[in-house]
C-alpha cells in the first residue's frame, strides 16, 4: 500500500517499490529508469500496525539497504528514513510514503510569485536510456536502437528523433558506454541528448511589459523557481507609452526592426542574469514561455505593430505560438522552444491570457472581475458560464504620468496619503520606508530618499482623501472655500490646488486626469456588466504592479471599480507573469488557456455608444448614479452639495468634450 494517495494492491514478492508503483499506478518519479543514479524515486517505508488496512508493516518486509544506495547517499545525501524506490524490494506487506518531491505530477505552491497551486506537468522530460550497442547481428541504426530502448525501458512509443539530435546521438551514445539522457518533448519527440546521466532541464517564463520585463528561471522537473529578475524595457527610449512606440515605427522605416532588436536583446540578457543568479547553464534551458500586451507581443515576434495602432486593431494571429527560441535570438539550448500565450483581441493581449490562467476567474464562483491596470486597463468579467474581455483607455495617469508631481513607483515616491478631515493636514508615507510623516525619524528617511513626487497609488489616495475631507466635491472640483480652513488650499490660476508636501501639489488638472482615467476604467467594467446582464459583482481581483499596491478602499471610494464587499477585493499580483510560469510548468495549463481564450467574448469599447454614457456618469466621485451601498457601510461618503442645474449642465458638457 502507498500513502498518502492511499493506493493499495498486490504485487509479486520481490518487486522493487518503483516497479510496484508502476503496476499500481502510483505517481513515483524516475529519470534513470531504476539504476540508482537519479535519486528521484525516494520513498519512506513506514513501520507500524495499520488495522484499518489489515497490515502490519515492519522492517523485515523490505530488503536491506544496498551498496547502490550507500553510494548514492555518499554522493548526494539520503535522509535516514529514505530508500531508493528502485532498490528497495518488497518481501511482504509494506506501507510506503511517497514524498511530494518524488511525485512526477507534484503540486507546487509559491506565494511569492502568486502561483497558487500548479500540477507540475512540463512538456519536456528527461529519461536515462541504455541503448543496445551496435552489432553485426543487429543492423539497426543508433536512432532506431534508441527508440527501441525508449519503448522497452520507458514505455514511450510513437516517438521520433529530431534531425538535429542525430549527429549528437552518434557521438554522445558512444561517450558513456551507450548510456544517454534524452529530453523528450510532448512524449513524442527526442529533442536533446546528453552522454550518460544528465540531471537538469530548465525553463524561463517572461512577462514582457511595456515598462519592465520580468522573468523566472524554473527547474522543469520540480517546478522550483531558481531565480527571478526584472529590468526596464529598453524600448522606453523610443517612447514612454505604447502608442508613442507605434508612432516611432510609423515615422521610421527601420523602427519596428530596432524595437524588435532591443527587446530581444533585453530578453536574452535577462536570461543571462537569471542563469547567473542560479549558477545554472544556458544550455539546460529547453523551454521559454512569453506573455505581453499585443504591441509587445508583435514586437518581440518581429511583426509590424502598426495595424494595432488604429481601428480595427487587427492582430497577425490570436493563436498561441510555439517556435524555436533561435527565431527570437535567445541563446539557450539549440532545441529550445518558445511558447507564446494566445492574444485575446487587438487591445487585450497574451498578458491578459496569462492573468486569466493565474487567476482563473472562469473557475471562481459568482460574478468575477479581473482588472489589470496600466496605460490601458484590461478587463475580464465572468459568471462561471461566460467570460467577457475588453480594454479601456485609462491613459498613463495611474502610473503617475500626466500628474504635475507624478512619478513612477520608486523609492521616495509618496504612496500613502491621509488627510485629517478637521485640520486638513496631510500625513504621507513614501516607498522605501514604513514610517509615516508624523513618526519620529521620518525627516531623515525623507532626506535620504528625497521626496520629489507621487506615484499612482499615492495620487489615488490623495484624491480620495481630499474628497472624504470635503476639500473636493463629487465633481472633483477643489472648493475655494477650503482655503478659509487651511493654508494648504491655494489659488492656482482660476482654480485651486492642495499643497501636499514641499513642492508637491495636487492640482485641479491632476484631479481631472485621475477622474478621466477612473471613469474610463469604470465605464469599461460597466459595459461588460451590461453585456453579462448583471448589476453587481461578487469579487474583484486587481492585477499588475499598480493593482498590487493600490489600497482597494480608496480605489472604490474614487469609483475606479464597482461596489463590492471589500473583503472580496484583492490583489492578483503580477498575474500575467504568474500565468507565464504556470504555462512553463504545465502542458495541461497551455491547453486550458487556449480553450478559455477561444471562448472569451470580446467587447470593443471604442464602438459602443453606451461606453460614452457610462463614462460621463463615472466622472463623479464615486459615481453619479451608482449607489455604492456596500462601500457606504464602511466609508463615510460625503453627500453631494447642492449644485445648480446650470452648473451641472456645464460640467457634463465639459466632460463630454473631454471624453471625445
Ligand atoms: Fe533513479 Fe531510483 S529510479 S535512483
Amino acid at each position: 500500500m502507498f500513502t498518502p494517495s492511499g493506493r493499495r494492491g498486490k504485487v509479486p514478492v520481490g518487486s522493487s517499490v518503483l516497479n510496484a508503483a508502476r503496476m499500481l499506478g502510483v505517481d513515483l518519479d524516475s529519470v534513470c529508469g531504476g539504476r540508482g543514479i537519479c535519486g528521484r524515486c525516494q520513498v519512506t517505508p513506514t513501520m507500524g500496525d495499520f488495522p484499518k488496512h489489515g497490515i502490519v508493516s515492519s522492517a523485515e518486509n523490505v530488503s536491506g539497504f544496498t551498496d547502490v544506495e550507500e553510494r548514492y547517499r555518499d554522493r548526494k545525501g539520503l535522509a535516514d528514513d529514505r530508500r531508493l524506490g528502485c532498490m528497495a524490494l518488497l518481501e511482504a506487506d509494506l506501507v510506503v510514503d511517497v514524498p511530494a518531491e518524488s511525485q512526477v505530477h507534484r503540486q507546487v505552491v509559491r506565494k511569492d510569485v502568486n502561483l497558487g497551486s500548479v500540477d507540475v506537468d512540463p512538456v519536456v522530460r528527461l529519461h536515462l536510456v541504455e541503448i543496445d550497442p551496435p552489432s553485426l547481428d543487429d543492423p539497426a541504426g543508433d536512432a532506431e536502437r534508441l527508440l527501441r530502448a525508449l519503448a522497452t525501458q520507458w514505455n514511450l512509443t510513437n516517438v521520433e528523433v529530431d534531425r538535429d539530435v542525430l549527429a549528437d546521438l552518434q557521438r554522445d551514445a558512444r561517450a558513456e558506454g551507450w548510456s544517454v539522457t534524452v529530453a523528450v518533448r510532448d512524449d513524442s519527440m527526442v529533442c536533446a541528448v546528453w552522454p550518460g546521466y544528465h540531471e537538469q532541464v530548465l525553463g524561463v517564463a517572461i512577462d514582457v511589459g511595456s515598462t519592465t520585463v520580468a522573468g523566472h528561471l524554473a527547474d522543469l522537473r520540480s517546478g522550483a523557481v531558481l531565480a527571478s529578475a526584472g529590468r526596464m524595457n529598453p524600448q522606453i527610449r523610443f517612447g514612454e507609452d505604447l502608442m508613442s512606440r507605434v508612432s516611432y515605427v510609423m515615422m521610421n522605416p527601420s523602427g519596428a526592426e530596432e524595437l524588435t532588436t532591443v527587446i530581444r536583446r533585453a530578453l536574452d540578457e535577462l536570461i543571462g542574469e537569471l542563469v547567473h543568479a542560479a549558477a545554472a547553464e544556458r544550455r539546460d534551458i529547453l523551454e521559454v514561455t512569453l506573455v505581453g500586451n499585443p504591441i509587445m507581443h508583435h514586437l518581440f515576434l518581429g511583426w509590424d505593430p502598426r495595424p494595432l495602432g488604429e481601428a480595427p486593431f487587427a492582430l497577425v494571429t490570436d493563436r498561441a505560438l510555439s517556435l524555436p527560441t533561435s527565431d527570437l535570438d535567445l541563446d539557450v539550448h539549440p532545441a529550445g522552444r518558445a511558447y507564446v500565450l494566445p492574444c485575446i483581441a487587438g487591445h487585450v493581449g497574451a498578458d491578459t491570457a496569462g492573468a486569466i490562467l493565474a487567476d482563473r476567474p472562469h473557475l471562481r464562483p459568482g460574478v468575477q472581475l479581473l482588472v489589470d491596470v496600466g496605460t490601458n486597463a484590461e478587463i475580464v468579467l465572468g459568471d462561471g458560464d461566460r467570460l467577457l474581455a475588453a480594454s479601456s483607455p485609462t491613459g498613463p495617469a495611474f502610473e503617475g504620468a500626466q500628474i504635475s508631481s507624478g512619478q513612477r513607483a520608486a523609492p521616495g515616491a509618496i504612496e500613502r496619503v491621509r488627510i485629517d478631515p478637521v485640520t486638513l493636514e496631510p500625513r504621507i508615507r513614501v516607498i522605501g520606508s514604513e514610517a509615516w510623516s508624523d513618526d519620529p525619524g521620518f525627516e531623515s528617511v525623507a532626506a535620504d530618499l528625497g521626496v520629489n513626487g507621487i506615484c499612482g497609488s499615492g495620487i489615488i489616495e490623495a484624491v480620495a482623501e481630499l474628497f472624504l475631507a470635503g476639500v473636493i466635491d463629487r465633481d472633483g472640483v477643489v472648493a475655494g472655500a477650503a482655503a478659509d480652513r487651511t493654508n494648504r488650499v491655494v489659488a492656482d490660476g482660476r482654480t485651486f490646488s492642495y499643497r501636499l508636501w514641499d513642492g508637491i501639489h495636487i492640482t485641479q488638472n491632476d484631479i481631472r486626469a485621475i477622474q478621466l482615467a477612473k471613469a474610463a476604467l469604470y465605464a469599461g467594467v460597466r459595459l461588460l456588466m451590461d453585456h453579462l446582464g448583471v448589476d453587481e459583482v461578487d469579487g474583484i481581483r486587481l492585477a499588475g504592479a499598480f493593482g498590487s499596491h493600490i489600497d482597494v478602499k480608496y480605489a472604490m471610494t474614487l469609483g475606479l471599480i464597482p461596489d463590492c464587499d471589500l473583503g472580496e477585493v484583492s490583489s492578483a499580483g503580477n498575474a500575467a507573469g504568474s500565468g507565464a510560469l504556470i504555462a512553463l510548468l504545465s502542458g495541461a495549463s497551455r491547453r486550458e488557456v487556449e480553450e478559455v481564450v477561444r471562448k472569451i467574448e470580446k467587447i470593443e469599447t471604442a464602438t459602443e455608444p453606451r461606453f460614452q454614457e457610462h463614462f460621463v456618469e463615472a466622472m463623479a466621485i464615486p459615481h453619479r448614479s451608482a449607489p455604492y451601498a456596500r462601500l457606504r457601510t464602511i466609508v463615510d461618503i460625503p453627500e453631494p452639495s447642492t449644485t445648480t442645474t446650470s452648473q451641472r449642465r456645464r460640467r457634463t458638457r465639459r466632460t463630454n468634450q473631454e471624453a471625445e
